[in-house]
């Protein structure tokens, strides 16, 4: 059997796509190295705590338009979805691009002519034209070469700009990149999203649709990057500055975002590397946005040092509300509050409460932390500190803040 999709990479973005595959009528093969989430969806369901995304999975699997399983099989289109992070090298972030590498690579042995590939993974420009290279020596060296015409297989990057928390709804509204490496291709691959997208499809060039997803996210992280900085210089000059941002706001062509303990997650705390490590010369504002987004969680480490210094109370109780990297999710990657909580937890004469209402198991640094309902925590607290505006903590009252010292770092008890 040839699949009309294989969606290689079951994680937060795999996941949804093969569903909506399914969904829209395409029999879809979903691959992952990790055999856990090959049984999850073959029994149904999926590790992304989104439920709408859960209930479509359970009714495709039914259907038999989607299973999962650990290798690749023939398809018509390829969708790679897998990791792209970064190596840590002093004071360098370079790509890893290992994995797009080795996912590719493992398309090789079921490759026939006219087949499609497409990257959704974040990646650094030029890694379409790499996966050219990489699966035509992965042809030659397995001796497929003869068999496979390979001026007919085609390549695509088609970069994915869901919300967590949002993504079956974003994943269907949001308008999309198309960069095929021809313009036969972009045509492609522009039909083919089009069976389940009802957001505009604009096409262009592979290296484009590449820079395009990187500049989204570089513009994001400078845009925090001010916020944050903001925050810090109205720390010290003791102005408030949520007030500040509502009324420099009401400027009709000003749009400051809103500060936070620092920048987290998949995205934006890594894509602007890609940018930064390819073109080092030409980008001071892209790494000082990275360095002062990199910087804030030390400056809250240092606001909780301050405010343990003045409680009045012996061994303070902090409670610490929020540990994923964004409000109302349930991903914990790259997240600043982790890094904070785990700086807390060195803290002498200190006890640190935990409040996460989106986690079951705590990360494995915080490992052995109780999990606290948030009333409880804060009850318990002289300390308060507010990570992450969960939709949760809005059931804590003014009463209940009352007589401790609140850290306040998404200005979310306003
Ligand atoms: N999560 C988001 O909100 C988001 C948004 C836009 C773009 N992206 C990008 O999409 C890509 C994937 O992100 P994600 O959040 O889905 O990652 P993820 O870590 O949640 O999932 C990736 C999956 O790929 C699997 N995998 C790794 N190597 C593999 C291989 N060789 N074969 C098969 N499976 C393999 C992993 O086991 C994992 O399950 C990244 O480049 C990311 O930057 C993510």
């Amino acid at each position: 059997m040839i699949y009309d999709i294989c969606v290689i990479g079951l994680g937060y973005i795999g996941v949804p796509t093969a569903a909506i595959f399914a969904d829209s009528g395409k029999k879809v093969l979903g691959v992952d190295v990790l055999e856990k989430r090959v049984s999850l969806i073959n029994s149904g369901t999926s590790h992304v705590g989104e439920s709408d995304i859960n209930a479509m999975i359970a009714k495709v699997v039914k259907s038999g338009n989607l299973n999962a399983a650990s290798k690749p099989e023939s398809a018509e289109y390829y969708i790679v979805a897998v990791p792209t992070p970064f190596k840590k090298d002093h004071n360098k972030k370079l790509p890893d691009m290992g994995f797009v590498e080795a996912a590719t690579r493992s398309i090789a042995p079921v490759l026939k002519d006219g087949q499609c590939i497409i990257l959704e993974s974040t990646s650094p420009v030029g890694t379409t034209g790499e996966m050219k290279k990489w699966l035509k020596d992965e042809l030659d060296k397995i001796g497929r070469s003869a068999e496979v015409d390979y001026s007919t297989i085609e390549f695509a990057h088609c970069p994915e700009r869901i919300l967590p928390g949002r993504m079956l709804s974003e994943l269907v509204g949001n308008d999309r990149i198309v960069g095929g490496m021809t313009p036969k291709t972009s045509q492609r691959v522009g039909k083919l999203y089009k069976s389940f997208c009802k957001g505009e499809i604009f096409l262009t060039d592979d290296r484009t649709a590449e820079m395009a997803k990187l500049t989204e996210n570089a513009s994001r992280d400078v845009q925090i990057a001010f916020a944050n900085e903001l925050s810090i210089v109205c720390d010290k000059l003791g102005i408030d500055v949520w007030e500040l941002i509502r009324l420099a706001n009401r400027h009709p062509r000003v749009k400051i975002l809103n500060p936070g303990p620092g920048v987290g997650g998949h995205c934006i705390a890594v894509d602007p590397w890609f940018i930064i490590s390819a073109a080092e010369s030409q980008t001071p504002l892209m790494r000082a946005a990275r360095e002062v987004n990199d910087g804030k969680p030390g400056w809250v480490i240092a606001k909780v040092a301050e405010a343990v210094s003045r409680c009045k109370k012996n061994n303070p109780k902090i409670a610490c509300l929020g540990l994923t990297f964004k409000a109302d999710v349930n991903d914990v990657r790259e997240s600043p509050a982790i890094k904070i909580v785990e700086a807390l937890s060195h803290f002498d004469d200190c006890v640190v409460l935990i409040s996460e209402p989106n986690i079951v198991e705590m990360p494995l640094t915080l490992a052995g932390y109780a999990n606290f309902s948030p009333k409880e925590a804060v009850s318990k607290a002289d300390i308060v500190l507010l990570l992450v505006d969960h939709k949760q903590f809005s059931s804590i009252s003014p009463d209940e803040l009352s007589g401790k010292i609140l850290i306040d770092t998404k200005g979310f008890f306003k």
